[in-house]
């Protein structure tokens, strides 16, 4: 199974450490949250995970950390100071701003028609907040924030203007060259790059599904034109596998074909992969988001940032940039402009996606319901908690307490004291800690200990000087799913 609703993960997040609201001292920032100490590990884990898979596994990858700040020129010959906008409008009657991509018409609501009609009128739709129809017209408002550079700069200084970025990929883009001289690399290859990114989001919501300050990892694969579109479809179905190994059921996963209309203006094809986020909605269509887009953004990114493509009267299409990021190819003695298959996933919405498919509940005999965070053993937040079966007896505590710390240097590993066994399997379970360990008093007899396995609560005796190895083995195997 997996969780009903989202709604049940923001209460488990909140009760067990993985996220709170932010600044909830002060009423909070709306849409923005903090991870705490067991969500924080959730996320190195995933960007752990990402990073060993699309870097260490392959031999054709390299990893960058760009700057957040970029200059403002990156932003314009990307296209983002001119495109990257969402059509807002205003709601008339409750003040409300709304995206209108997303508005939905009014089931009572005839559309209006007639050139004196706004083309929310013509569509019929409505308000979602307070049902009224009577709406603005659309106008396109850039999601990029804003900030101004250097101390003495005054917040309306055009020259002074930066951004945030609102995606780590021009990072990449702009250091294309400086990576292809220092590593020598040769077509095709990577460069993967995990980071911040921020978006003023009109509507953002949903918990850490869409928020306005969020992390990406994204790569980009620069390739022969010519040979983008076996290697699109290559990525296609490596990333989906990928998602499937960390454990999330296929049957909430899917891939959705955007069409033309919906192409971001440098792609050439875009196939998201979807999952179920929202489950508990009556129409299917509905209940699928997007979790990650893999697109062929052709060559559109490394033409825009050189300085050598012309127009068709000889003018310098970029008179900014001071290097021509094209590639010579040894091999054909051509020079050409790759062509980049982008992999973008948000760290946040995996995270989502991981928590709501882990969710699980089980019954106990004496009829008492637990829950049970069936995560991949490689991103449980913990992946051992060490209990002693008497707390009052300093032998068992002291032994208890040095096989965490035997633990400790190699993996999260914790100890815990404050109540029953029962109680704390439950803890355990209920935040996905794959291993509990219990020392009792023939712990100090025969050095062994008990490992309680999380899915099926069978229990195993192992010499304290297996453990570690014991441990290690099981955590590579994928985690058992219902
Ligand atoms: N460089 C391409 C790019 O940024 P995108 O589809 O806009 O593509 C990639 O973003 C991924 O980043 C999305 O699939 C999603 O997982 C994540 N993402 C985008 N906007 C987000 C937001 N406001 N909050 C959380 N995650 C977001």
């Amino acid at each position: 199974m997996s969780a009903p609703n989202i709604e049940t993960i923001v209460s488990l997040a909140k009760r067990r450490g993985f996220v709170f609201p932010s600044s909830e001292i002060y009423g909070g920032l709306g849409s923005a949250w903090d991870y705490g100490p067991l969500g924080v590990e959730l996320c190195n884990n995933v960007k752990q995970a990402w990073w060993r898979w699309m870097v260490y596994e392959r031999d054709d990858m390299e990893g960058i950390d760009s700057s957040i700040i970029l200059n403002r020129s990156v932003w314009k010959y990307s296209g983002h100071e001119d495109t990257f906008s969402d059509p807002l409008v205003d709601c008339r009657n409750c003040k409300s701003r709304l995206r209108y991509d997303k508005l939905e018409a009014s089931e009572t609501a005839t559309s209006v028609s007639g050139t004196a009609a706004s083309s929310t009128q013509r569509g019929g739709l409505k308000c979602p907040n307070c049902g009224s129809t009577d709406l603005t017209e659309p106008r396109p408002f850039n999601l990029m924030f804003r900030t101004t550079i250097g101390a003495t700069a005054e917040d309306d200084d055009p020259t002074a203007l930066a951004y945030l970025r609102p995606e780590t990929a021009q990072g990449i883009f702009i250091n294309f060259l400086s990576v292809l001289t220092t590593s020598r690399r040769k077509l095709p290859f990577g460069i993967a790059q995990i980071g911040k990114s921020f978006r003023n989001e009109v509507t953002p919501g949903n918990f850490i599904f869409r928020t306005r300050e969020f992390e990406q990892m994204e790569m980009e694969y620069f390739v022969r034109p010519g040979e983008d579109e076996q290697i699109h479809q290559e990525w296609i179905d490596s990333c989906f596998t990928w998602f499937a190994n960390l454990g999330v059921s296929q049957e909430n996963l899917r891939l959705y074909e955007q069409p033309k209309e919906e192409l971001a203006h440098y792609a050439k094809r875009t196939v998201d992969i979807l999952y179920r986020f929202f489950p508990e909605r009556d129409d299917e269509e509905k209940q699928w988001d997007e979790l990650m887009g893999i697109a062929n953004r052709t060559d559109f990114d490394l033409r825009a940032h050189s300085k050598k493509p012309e127009d068709a009267e000889g003018k310098r299409l970029n008179p900014d940039s001071t290097e021509d990021l094209s590639y010579f190819d040894e091999a054909t003695k051509e020079r050409f402009y790759p062509y980049v298959i982008e992999p973008a996933a948000g760290v946040n919405r995996t995270v989502l996606a991981i928590l709501m498919d882990a969710y699980s509940e089980k019954v106990t005999d004496k009829g008492e319901k637990r829950v049970i965070l069936k995560l991949h053993p490689q991103l449980a937040p913990i992946k051992a908690a060490i209990l002693p079966l008497a707390r009052n007896k300093p032998e068992i505590v002291g032994m208890a307490k040095a096989v965490k710390r035997s633990l400790q240097p190699v993996l999260r590993a914790v100890y815990d004291d404050t109540g029953g066994i029962g109680k704390l399997y439950a803890r355990q379970d209920e935040i996905g800690t794959p291993f509990c360990i219990t020392v009792d008093h023939q712990s100090l007899e025969d050095e062994a200990v008990t490992v309680r396995d999380r899915d099926t609560w069978e229990q195993e005796r192992i010499k304290v000087e297996d453990l570690h190895q014991y441990l290690q083995a099981r955590l590579q195997a994928p985690a058992p799913k219902d």
